[in-house]
């Protein structure tokens, strides 16, 4: 049977930096309360949401990703698009990448996972290429949460938070054994669904789009945060113990966790939760915030860029966010 390896990965984050700084002097807000509940300093976002759409920010992570693999878009027979932040309500933001790369014809399927969206995709990637059906899969995770939050002080609980950008994948088919993605783990439970979620616009109103959705606030991004910090911990390290029963590998055989960036302290917790090592456990939150469905692709490039894993080393992915969904997924890189 096949394997499905990543052969290449990349990045692409708007030019413009927001530091908490600058927050500070659109809402009531401050440095110290972000970086000391969040550890995030900065992200970017978007300055022209016209042109710099999840699509146009996913096709740059994409060309980087390929140059990685040393492929050319036309090598690509499939696409999975991860977002919770589409440019249109349909079509989901596949196809728009699809036609910027020039791969007409090609399937694309958008998945909408939210923060686990990059594992989801990445196990389906998974499946379709053990099956035989596909070669080479193009996911991407990308998201532009700053035309969608309120950047106000009445949804500064959440504006603080989230980040744009994109990160993608190249996983190929390898006839090599013990390599590649091993497992993935998939999980949701849609009885915490209304404690983090966007409730309007939908089709569960009519007119799907109204004054008084404006009015109430409820196009705005809803989170009940401690609720979300308390199921976070505890999921991440279950998923992620899941994921190394699965395979028989001990801790000590990973070289790092590359969790997805939902907020510093969730991270250390997860890491004492496990007693792992702090240079086990990858972190870059500070720089870009929350990127949901793009952070553990934009993780993976940093960490590598870095040094901080290399040819063979067993990695570790996990994610937890909205719905709630949480997942977790082994590969040797
Ligand atoms: N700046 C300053 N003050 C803020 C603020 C901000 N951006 N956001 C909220 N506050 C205020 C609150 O209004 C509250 O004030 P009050 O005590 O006068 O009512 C105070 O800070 C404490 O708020 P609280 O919600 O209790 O803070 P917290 O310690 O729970 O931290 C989060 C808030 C959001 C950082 C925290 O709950 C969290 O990290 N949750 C998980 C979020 C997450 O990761 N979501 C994505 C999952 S994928």
């Amino acid at each position: 049977m096949k394997r499905a390896r990543i052969t290449g990965i990349g990045k692409y984050v708007p030019e413009n930096v927001v530091t908490n700084f600058d927050l500070e002097k659109i809402m009531d807000t401050s440095d110290t309360w972000i970086r000391e509940r969040t550890g995030i300093a900065q992200r970017h976002w978007v300055t022209n949401p016209a042109v710099e759409t999840v699509s146009t920010l996913g096709a740059e992570a994409a060309k980087r990703a390929l140059d990685m693999a040393g492929l050319q878009p036309s090598d690509i027979d499939f696409i999975i698009f991860a977002t919770l932040s589409p440019e249109h309500f349909f079509p989901g933001g596949g196809v728009f990448l699809q036609e910027k790369l020039g791969l007409e014809g090609i399937g694309a399927l958008d998945i909408r996972n939210q923060c686990t969206g990059f594992i989801y995709g990445l196990s389906v990637a998974d499946q379709f290429i053990r099956s035989g059906m596909y070669k080479n899969i193009l996911l991407v995770g990308a998201e532009v949460h700053s035309t969608g939050i309120d950047k106000t002080t009445r949804g500064r609980d959440v504006a603080v938070l989230f980040g744009d950008g994109a990160g993608a994948a190249v996983i190929s088919a390898t006839d090599e054994k013990d390599c590649g993605i091993l497992t993935t783990h998939l999980h949701a439970d849609g009885k915490h669904a209304k404690h983090l979620w966007l409730q309007n616009p939908g089709s569960a109103q009519s007119p799907f789009v109204n004054e008084q959705m404006i009015a109430d606030n409820s196009i705005y991004p809803y989170m009940n945060g401690r609720y979300v910090f308390k199921y976070a911990v505890t999921r991440f390290p279950e998923v992620i113990m899941e994921a190394l029963q699965a395979t028989g590998y001990s801790k000590n055989d990973v070289k790092l966790v590359i969790p997805h960036q939902a907020n510093q302290r969730i991270t250390e917790a997860v890491q004492q939760k496990l007693e792992l090592p702090t240079e086990k456990v990858y972190s870059n939150i500070h720089n870009y915030g929350n990127t949901t469905a793009a952070s553990i692709p934009i993780a993976m490039t940093d960490a590598l860029q870095e040094g901080r894993f290399g040819e063979n080393d067993l990695l570790v992915l996990a994610a937890f966010g909205s719905g709630f969904t949480w997942a977790s997924a082994i590969l040797r890189w």
